[in-house]
């Protein structure tokens, strides 16, 4: 069986040619998405990610028509008939089908569709760590929304994939935001360090779980405040949190060495502290 997908609640096979040439979605980017990780056949904070949805779906005064009880049900469905235990669903919710002119349709219905496909843990690189490059941060002023409009963070994941590195690291006037697909943190003589929320960066599921839930734990304070390139150029350990990134050791930015060059000790128990997290949500990571 190839990838499958559900285009409002039914199952479809991706390679279906589903797509209508007036959906808002393909000709305007006119959408909202996520992407939850699916550990030991379970959907791994499913709630945070839909009520993350919903504020997408409000904030672009799209009626959000499915219930969290739905939306759990289909990506449970698509777990069941897919058969795979570790994945990934993406879920995107566009403005629906148009007569293409740019205001809003004068009715709208909300088009769903989801897919699932294989994931894992990169525990390689977790273990070495991985390297970042800075980029200049040319998004637009709501990267809070998490729209499928993804042009600037697909030119700045580009920028890093021909550096050879793993993630671009975006910077704004001389503010550091996020990660072209993740959030960015520093440790600093023992404390954790991450831009404020604001219209300029992702509130990330996964920063948040680190700031709420794993940092209390730990014992590590946690800073969320403005700082530029020449603060984290002092750092003792960067690393970034996503949802298909986890928690990733940056042990290298353009080409300076990020402490000894080797993933660092808060680092570390932070990755085993999510792991410990995923296991004890979804009975084994
Ligand atoms: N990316 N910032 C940006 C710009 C992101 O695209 C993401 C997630 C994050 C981290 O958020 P979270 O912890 O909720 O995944 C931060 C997803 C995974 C993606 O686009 O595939």
């Amino acid at each position: 069986m190839g990838p499958i997908g559900l285009v409002d609640g039914r199952i479809i096979d991706l390679s279906e040619k589903i797509v209508e040439m007036e959906d808002r979605g393909y000709q305007f980017g006119d959408g909202v998405y996520e992407v939850t990780r699916i550990y030991n056949g379970r959907p791994f904070a499913l709630r945070p990610h839909i009520d993350r949805l919903y504020r997408s779906l409000r904030e672009l005064k799209i009626p959000g028509v499915y219930t969290f009880d739905e939306l759990a049900a289909f990506h449970d469905r698509l777990i069941k008939e897919s058969g795979l235990t570790s994945a990934a669903v993406y879920l995107q919710i566009t403005r629906g089908v148009a007569p293409r002119t740019h205001g809003f349709p004068e009715t709208t219905v909300p088009r769903l569709t989801m897919s699932i496909r294989p994931a894992k843990t990169n525990t390689e690189l977790q273990q070495s760590g991985a390297k970042g490059v800075y980029v200049p941060d040319e998004r637009w002023l709501r990267c809070d929304i998490k729209s499928i409009n993804l042009l600037g963070n697909i030119l700045a994941k580009q920028a890093s994939k021909e550096a050879g590195a793993f993630e671009a690291v975006q910077i704004r006037g001389s503010i550091i935001t996020e990660g072209s697909s993740s959030n960015f943190f520093v440790v600093k003589d023992g404390a954790l360090w991450t831009h404020p929320i604001s219209n300029l960066i992702l509130c990330g599921i996964t920063r948040t779980l680190v700031i709420e839930k794993i940092a209390p734990r730990l014992g590590l304070p946690v800073i969320e405040k403005e700082f530029d390139q020449s603060f984290a150029f002092k750092a003792d350990e960067l690393f970034l949190t996503g949802t298909t990134t986890e928690i990733m050791p940056l042990v290298q930015m353009d080409r300076d060495k990020v402490g000894d060059g080797k993933p660092g000790p808060v680092t570390r128990k932070l990755i085993e502290a999510y792991d410990a997290m995923i296991a004890n949500e979804c009975g084994a990571k």
